[in-house]
């Protein structure tokens, strides 16, 4: 019995050498199953929620409800409080959020400054319209142009990005005078009509008319493009394809461009530093503006800058927002130089609840929040620290193929084959599950829906970080096994 064990063990030792070795050749430690993690402490304390059951609002949601709306998780969490970086279901039990509401709650979910001013404005005055003075609105809008290069000084508030998108295209289009719009294959910019055509990527573009005069360039990322060589190379090509696009699809003129300086919905996707430079260059050769949405990469979350477009060393014509500009209330907006404002000045134009002095009063809670709690330094420097642990994770797992991504807005794309780079869409959803298992929420993203979209609170800390690399390592070990 003794010698059959020995025999078993030294075969199983020789076996374990030979594919350490094989791993190691291909640049994959092979190391044991990672230990279940432990979430930070946290000292909150939830209320008991005494609401109704989690089944309950799942048929009611299913039963009045439009259909069109959809769940995260086989089985949907029921989320009723939130802390900072923390959500909590009915229970009372705790998540590490890593997305945020979708790269909206900038400060942190209830954060007492913004609450507090919520609270304040609501009891003392919450909706006249724009047709009466407020102070809150012209306010905002100043310390907005206080973050903006100089000459991008004038703002326009409405409710959702996919208003903003609109606004911003429909200005540019008087301005120039000109139909046509570049976009970038990949993009995301809404759902509303124009916004939806604009949008590059056909799971979010339904067969109804698609805006005329719409063109979609190249996505620069270097991951999957058409185009080889080095990023920058890659990105220069990009840029070029803009000029293609424009002297064969249009009358040569153009009105705009816009683009994400990070796409969000597409992936967490981006060229090289050269490309948004060397493309707004050959816009403006065409007489085009150049849009930056900046709705998920505005207010901080590429780390490094206030704007996303900042990244890049360049200066858009016209800049939308949304998202973390109201940490979870409905407001978002548009800024660009007066001469293009005025371009909508032909004609009454009018939006009921934009910057309405309760969502501004959030607005500028936020601007005080993320300069007061140095959420933009937290945001480099916990940033930095996500993506070098989440980098590592590549050389124990083979399914992550790319991971990419600015500051607090990171993207691991998950492949079957890193050669093909076949999307692995089924193991994504089994890794969101098997995270969402031990505490952690993530998003997904990307036309084929294989890349995890990492886009926490900016108030996230360094050991929350640390748990959420150690838990997608725990969650990756286990996808693809019963
Ligand atoms: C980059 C970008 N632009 C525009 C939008 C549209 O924003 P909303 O959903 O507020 O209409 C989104 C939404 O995800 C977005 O990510």
């Amino acid at each position: 019995m003794r010698s059959i064990i020995s025999t078993e063990s030294w075969q199983s030792t020789v076996l374990t050498a030979w594919i350490r070795s094989v791993f190691e050749r291909n640049g994959i430690a092979s190391t044991p199953r990672p230990a279940l993690p432990t979430m930070p402490a946290c000292d909150h304390r939830p209320q008991r929620y005494a609401g109704p059951s989690r089944g309950e609002v799942l048929v009611l949601r299913q039963r009045y409800a439009h259909p069109a709306l959809f769940t995260f998780y086989r089985e949907p969490l029921l989320i009723v409080e939130g802390h900072r970086q923390y959500l909590f279901d009915e229970t009372g039990r705790r998540y590490l959020d890593l997305f945020a509401g979708i790269a909206t709650v900038a400060c942190g979910h209830s954060h007492p400054t913004v609450v507090a001013r919520i609270r304040e404005q609501a009891g003392m005055l919450q909706h006249t319209s724009t047709i009466y003075l407020h102070p809150n609105l012209p306010q905002l809008a100043q310390r907005l142009a206080a973050k903006m290069p100089p000459g991008l000084e004038v703002t326009y508030f409405v409710n959702s990005g996919s208003e903003a998108t609109d606004l911003a295209v429909t200005m540019a289009r008087l301005f120039t005078g000109s139909p046509d719009v570049i976009a970038l294959r990949n993009g995301y910019h809404g759902g509303s009509p124009t916004a939806m055509a604009l949008t590059g990527l056909s799971t979010w573009k339904f067969p109804t008319q698609q805006g005329a005069g719409i063109h979609h360039a190249v996505c620069p990322d270097p991951y999957r493009s058409p185009f080889t060589g080095t990023p920058e190379a890659i990105a220069t090509q990009s840029a070029k394809d803009i000029q293609e696009l424009i002297r064969h699809a249009t009358t040569g003129r153009i009105a705009a461009f816009i683009a994400e300086p990070v796409q969000g919905v597409g992936g967490v996707t981006h060229g090289a530093p050269n490309y948004l430079a060397e493309a707004y260059a050959v816009v403006r050769e065409h007489g085009g503006l150049c849009i930056a949405d900046e709705v998920q990469t505005g207010f901080e979350r590429t780390g490094a800058h206030f704007w996303g477009f900042q990244n890049y060393g360049v200066l858009p014509d016209i800049v939308t927002m949304a998202k973390g500009i109201g940490n979870g209330m409905p407001l978002a907006a548009v800024t660009t130089r007066r001469e293009i404002a005025d371009a909508l000045l032909g004609r009454l134009h009018f939006n009921t609840f934009g910057g309405n002095p309760l969502s501004t009063a959030a607005g500028l809670a936020v601007l005080d929040v993320i300069e007061g709690d140095q959420l933009q330094d937290n945001a480099r420097v916990v940033g930095a620290r996500l993506k070098s642990g989440l980098q590592g994770l590549m050389r124990r797992h083979t399914l992550i193929g790319d991971v990419r991504g600015l500051g607090l807005m990171l993207g691991v794309e998950l492949v079957r084959d890193r050669a093909t780079k076949e999307p692995a869409t089924a193991e994504t959803l089994e890794v969101l599950e098997h995270l969402r298992e031990i505490g952690v929420l993530a998003g997904k993203g990307g036309l084929a829906g294989n890349v995890l979209r990492i886009k926490p609170p900016l108030c996230i800390t360094a050991d929350d970080a640390d748990f959420a690399v150690e838990a997608l390592d725990y969650a990756l070990a286990r996808t693809g096994t019963p």
